[in-house]
């Protein structure tokens, strides 16, 4: 497994992140790197030889974290380096005191819903039709985990 590593908004620019944000979808590379040169902006990633493997992205209120984005490169998932940065990141998360990670997930998103479950987190609420994809309107969920 990889080594993880915090990211700092000085940092990012010099990464290659760009490969694992090359589709359309959001949120941009260029919308993340905003949030981290925010106060409330963290970010962790999970670095091998060939670099970045994964990226996690986090705003932090208080006590309480929101994921805003988590992607793992194509070439490395399912091999459990996705639920290692987030149980990593939680771990670090919760040394600055934070009790509770929130996040927005779509209904369709079946990987992520997987990895959130098996994490411990809990369906909170759902907005109806609330993105808009390639192949219609999808549900957002939302989930939280409280430590
Ligand atoms: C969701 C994502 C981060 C998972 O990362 P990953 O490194 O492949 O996941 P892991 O290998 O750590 O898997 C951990 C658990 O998640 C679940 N899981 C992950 N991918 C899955 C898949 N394709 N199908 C079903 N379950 C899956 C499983 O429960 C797995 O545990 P197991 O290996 O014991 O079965 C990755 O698929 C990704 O980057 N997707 C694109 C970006 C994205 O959708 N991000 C979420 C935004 S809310």
């Amino acid at each position: 497994m990889g080594k993880l590593k915090e990211i700092s908004s000085e940092q990012v620019v010099n990464l290659s992140l760009d490969g694992l944000y090359d589709s359309d979808q959001p949120p941009s590379l260029d919308a993340l790197t905003r949030l981290l040169a925010k106060p409330a902006g963290r970010a962790w990633a999970i670095s091998g030889v060939q670099g970045i493997q994964a990226v996690v992205w986090f705003s932090v209120v208080q006590d309480e974290a929101e994921i805003i984005d988590i992607r793992v490169g194509e070439a490395f998932r399912r091999i459990g380096i996705g639920e290692s940065l987030l149980t990593q990141s939680f771990e670090k998360l919760r040394l600055s005191e934070i009790r509770s990670v929130f996040l927005e997930v779509s209904s369709s998103n079946t990987a992520a819903l997987a990895l959130y479950a098996k994490l411990g987190f809990t369906m909170m609420g759902r907005r109806e039709k609330y993105y808009e994809t390639a192949a219609g309107r999808e549900d957002a969920l939302m989930m939280r985990c409280d430590w």
